[in-house]
């Protein structure tokens, strides 16, 4: 057993695995540790590379996941797969300071009521650096305020990613982290509650060495979700976070492409009305695909048995929806009070199929 897993999560990181793992040698030099990359099946060979690692080192090993994607489950899994006191998680492109590993590990393991220490630019001695554009830099303040506002988390840098965690403390937490998503250190610290004791330590944010950043738009919205997810105290997961935003965005692709059709349908109402369901069935199965499901998107010929299942399970939520709404309506005669139960019914079971149907795990 080593004293500290150190994980790694990647996708396309093959230039960046050596560069990381000589670093970390030279960093964590007469310490027990081991380090764990999570790898999503990249397509550049990323896992390849760790085991090639592994032949010359035994403290590698490479944790592959097919048809997945996340960087929040992928922390998860290497935490959970490891036995040792204590996890530290660190991106693979050399953004984050890993000479801090050390002191990281030298506070934890000298105070035992100390849970977390958090690698943060927001301290003093900690900075951006030129680890991010402008652009990136102004999202990633605003994240951080509005992150430390709704969540009431007081550390510096919740959103950086990079930290020491003791097992016993992540142990506490696990079951009610989401694994969608970018922000695992955000959601930890939420879910502890204020219950523990942090510590931060400062590092400045490198640029990255090779490859590119996965941060995109959905990523972000996966982050407002987790979000939202936190503040209904975990009555909702992300992905019903995400797959009702979507269902919103249906409404007006509904309104735009009926509209668009009575342009040519003049007087044929229910002929353009069916016309708006259909696209705006077609763009949520997109959307869905896109943002939702990303993980675990579907790809190539899978994509059409995909569309075919979510058109039937849309035909039977528009039945429940219905259903409900008129048995509801028989029972308390307010029209939109029961229209709205029967939307909810309708959604809850366009959700519940069609991640059982249309987006199942392999
Ligand atoms: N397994 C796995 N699966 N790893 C992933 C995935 C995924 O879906 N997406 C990203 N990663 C890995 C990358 O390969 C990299 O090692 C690490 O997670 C960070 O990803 P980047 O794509 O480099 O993120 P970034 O640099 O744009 O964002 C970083 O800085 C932000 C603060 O500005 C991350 O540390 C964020 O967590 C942080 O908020
Ligand atoms: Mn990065």
């Amino acid at each position: 057993m080593y004293d500290l897993s150190v994980v790694i999560p990647t996708f396309n990181e093959k230039d960046n695995v050596r560069p990381l793992f000589d670093l970390l040698r030279a960093a964590l030099d007469g310490r027990s540790w081991e380090a764990i990359f999570v790898d999503d099946d990249s397509p550049d060979g990323t896992a390849e590379e760790v085991r090639s690692l592994a032949l010359e080192f035994d403290n590698v090993r490479v944790i592959q996941r097919i048809g997945r994607r996340g960087l929040a489950g992928a922390c998860i899994e290497g935490i959970l797969s490891s036995t040792s006191p204590f996890c530290a998680v660190i991106d693979a492109d050399l953004q984050h300071d890993e000479t801090r590993l050390a002191p990281m590990l030298d506070a934890l393991q000298g105070d035992g009521e100390l849970d977390i220490v958090i690698g943060s630019r927001n301290v003093d001695g900690g900075s951006s650096g030129d680890g991010l554009s402008r652009i990136r830099r102004c999202g990633s303040d605003r994240a951080t305020a509005l992150t430390r506002r709704m969540l009431n988390i007081t550390a510096s840098d919740p959103i950086s990613g990079f930290f020491m965690v003791r097992r016993l403390s992540f142990n506490e937490v696990v079951t009610s982290l989401q694994g969608e998503g970018f922000k695992i250190l955000a959601d930890m610290l939420a879910a502890s509650a204020g219950r523990w004791k942090t510590h931060e330590i400062p590092y400045t944010f490198r640029s990255r060495h090779a490859g590119d950043s996965k941060m995109d738009s959905a990523v972000a919205l996966e982050f407002v979700s987790l979000l939202v997810v936190r503040k209904t105290g975990g009555l909702v997961s992300t992905r019903f976070v995400l797959f009702c935003a979507v269902g919103f965005t249906g409404i007006f692709v509904q309104l735009l492409s009926v509209k668009i059709a009575l342009v040519f349908l003049i007087d044929q109402f229910a002929l353009a009305q069916a016309f708006g369901v259909f696209v705006a069935i077609n763009s949520n199965f997109l959307l869905n695909n896109l943002i939702t499901y990303r993980d675990r998107a579907l790809r190539g010929r899978a994509i059409w048995r995909g569309l075919l299942s979510f058109y039937a399970v849309c035909a039977l939520g528009a039945v429940m929806n219905v259903g409900v709404a008129n048995s509801f309506f028989a029972t308390l005669p307010f029209w939109a009070l029961a229209s709205i139960v029967g939307a909810i019914a309708g959604a809850l079971w366009n959700f519940i199929a069609s991640s059982l149907f249309t987006w199942r795990t392999r």
